[in-house]
């Protein structure tokens, strides 16, 4: 059976991607951000080259995403849960699948608390350094360095922040933030981490003890205006689908649901059989790229559940069964999802299970 519509995620691209992240924080250990089934490239595969590679850690969002690691045999890296358990039941299992564990509230020391003093629980404390999304305020420091002293069994892993304006180059946001978290920990022994993606590219004194990217791994840009390419990142997945009609019609005759766009003259229409309910966001508008035999098509009239059109006067040679490039090397996710109004992650995460996988280079 032909697949319809194939993500190819190359693993040898993400491999690259660590380096590239070594080498900007050549002395930082690097926890790589594989949540989200690793921004819809597949966890297990994605997190199976990491550790191959020897990836200090990896971090998931939430216990189950950390389950489906363990239970692919991802045993040896450290894997830390960013939203930290929720339940007495969540803490317990934390402690027997040697998770670690970001503490972001009073109310989940709480629950630590209530496992017997011999569990050896492996702690992160989350610090609001401005964010102010997940985290404990920065004058809490002092109650939590008693909160450790109390249990002795409780491993510190660190310190983390997370910055809430890395990507904007010219706000004072980010060095703000950096220096009152590095104000609220002076003298307070434990591992710092403090950069996401944007953060380690453009704020060197976010490259401290851990980094923590996402995005880059994936080869795509976090910074506006700058493709992966443009920072030595390599795309990892390519998104494509085929030509399976190719229609002439004549100057004047509308396209589609709606009839939002309508032919300026005489030419082939081309239907792609990709649409929403694949991860083609239904906002993206007439003019949106694709590439059909290494030409850039235009998407014309409104995405449709299945299928899109594209207007093929730029790739005259185009046949039905010919291959179509959703993003991948050549076309950014990032220049696609601009398109939509929105980032690469979020078309990233808006691939569904009628893509189908396939790995290369693992
Ligand atoms: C706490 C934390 N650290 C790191 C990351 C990775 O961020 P990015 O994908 O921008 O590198 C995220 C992602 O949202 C996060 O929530």
């Amino acid at each position: 059976m032909t697949p319809r519509v194939t993500a190819t995620v190359d693993l040898a691209a993400i491999r690259h991607n660590l380096r590239v992240v070594r080498q900007t924080a050549p002395r930082s250990k690097v926890m790589a951000a594989v949540k989200a089934d690793a921004y819809g490239h597949g966890a297990v595969a994605v997190a199976r080259a990491l550790e191959a590679e020897q990836v200090d850690g990896l971090a998931v969002a939430c216990m189950e995403e950390a389950l489906k690691l363990r239970e692919a045999h991802l045993l040896h890296t450290p894997i830390a849960l960013l939203e930290g358990v929720i339940s007495i039941e969540e803490a317990a299992l934390a402690v027997y699948e040697r998770l670690q564990v970001v503490v972001h509230d009073h109310w989940q020391i709480a629950l630590l608390e209530q496992l017997p003093d011999s569990a050896e629980v492996q702690v992160w404390f989350k610090l609001d350094s401005g964010m102010h999304r997940l985290g404990f305020p920065l004058s809490d420091v002092p109650r939590l360095v008693a909160t450790l002293q109390r249990h002795p069994g409780w491993k510190l892993q660190g310190w983390l922040t997370h910055l809430s304006c890395a990507d904007e180059l010219d706000s004072p946001v980010t060095a703000q933030q950096i220096a009152v978290y590095r104000a609220a920990l002076e003298g307070v022994p434990g591992p710092r981490s403090i950069a996401n993606s944007a953060g380690l590219l453009a704020w060197p004194d976010a490259r401290v003890d851990w980094v923590r990217p996402g995005l880059m791994l994936y080869g795509a840009s976090p910074l506006p205006g700058k493709t992966g390419r443009e920072l030595g990142l390599v795309p990892a997945l390519t998104l494509e689908s085929r030509l399976i009609a190719i229609r002439e019609f004549a100057a004047g005759e509308p396209i589609g649901y709606g009839q939002t766009w309508r032919t300026p003259e005489r030419m082939p229409i081309g239907v792609v059989a990709v649409g929403y309910a694949d991860g083609v966001h239904r906002c993206l508008p007439s003019g949106t790229p694709l590439m059909v035999g290494g030409r850039r098509v235009p998407l014309v009239g409104r995405v449709s559940m299945d299928m899109v059109t594209v207007d093929l006067r730029p790739a005259p040679q185009a046949a039905v069964g010919d291959p179509v490039l959703l993003w991948g090397d050549g076309l950014p996710a990032e220049e696609v999802a601009s398109y939509a109004g929105t980032l690469a992650y979020e078309l990233f995460c808006g691939l569904t299970q009628r893509v189908r996988f396939r790995y290369r280079n693992g």
